[in-house]
């Protein structure tokens, strides 16, 4: 199997489920103008996002890593009216994007971005008492995913789901003496999801237009 026959079948699973759309297409074309790197998920893993937190039910959403805003818009439009999403980013840049896209998407009251570290923004965020969100979404950089598994447990409830994203990293996941901060930041991650008492998870190898990489889902059953 080639990277060319998983965008060919990304295209044809993407030409059957994902039907064009302006603001999402536009979200794309923004972010390539203004020079971000394209590490947005590709439409079906968007669209999936999307069916998560329907399944899910999802009132509250909490996302680390914004960027151009496209899982943002993608997550968001699974939410009812009265419905909240968080987003945080760190870069000034990615957020301007992003807040341009998520008005043009008609979200502007439904999504709040908070410009920051994540790790400065998390404990902000506990300190007023937000949450707890019923789908967090984890996406921003890889070597503080276990940091930001523990403020995920904390700001979440039993019921909650927590997922997460690049957590395969082209397989390189099981080079236990790999010397990249993200492949250690993403197996360091994977290995609390799987021991925690607070968490029932799995990982999913995923291919296609971004190449071959995972998701990771998390149930909180806490009380279980
Ligand atoms: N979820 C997006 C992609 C996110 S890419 C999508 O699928 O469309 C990762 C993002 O995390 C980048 O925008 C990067 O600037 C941001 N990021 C990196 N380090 C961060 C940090 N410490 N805190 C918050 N955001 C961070
Ligand atoms: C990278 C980050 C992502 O969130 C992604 O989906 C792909 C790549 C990266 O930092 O390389
Ligand atoms: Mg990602």
């Amino acid at each position: 199997m080639t990277q060319e026959q998983w965008n060919v079948v990304d295209r044809y699973i993407t030409d059957l489920f994902v039907p064009p759309d302006s603001v999402l297409d536009e979200a794309l074309k923004t972010s390539a103008a203004a020079g971000l790197p394209p590490h947005n998920v590709s439409p079906n893993q968007g669209k999936l996002l999307m069916l998560l937190a329907q399944v899910q039910g999802a009132r509250t959403i909490l996302e680390i890593g914004t960027l151009g805003g496209y899982s943002t818009i993608w997550l968001a439009r699974a939410l009812p009216n009265d419905g909240h999403l968080m987003t945080l980013e760190a870069d000034l840049k990615h957020a301007e994007v992003a807040r341009a896209n998520i008005a043009r998407a008609g979200l502007a009251d439904v999504v709040e971005l908070r410009l920051g570290k994540a790790l400065d923004t998390l404990p902000q965020l506990a300190a007023e008492g937000r949450g707890p969100f019923d789908l967090i979404f984890i996406d921003a950089d890889k070597p503080n995913n276990p940091d930001y598994f523990v403020w995920a447990l904390k700001l979440s409830r039993p019921g909650s789901l927590i997922i997460a994203d690049n957590v395969v990293r082209n397989g390189a996941v099981v080079d236990a003496a790999s010397d990249d901060r993200s492949v250690q930041g993403v197996r360091r991650f994977n290995e609390l999801l799987a021991n925690s008492p607070h968490v029932s998870a799995t990982v999913i190898q995923t291919v296609g237009s971004k190449g071959y990489d995972g998701f990771a889902i998390a149930f909180n059953n806490f009380n279980d």
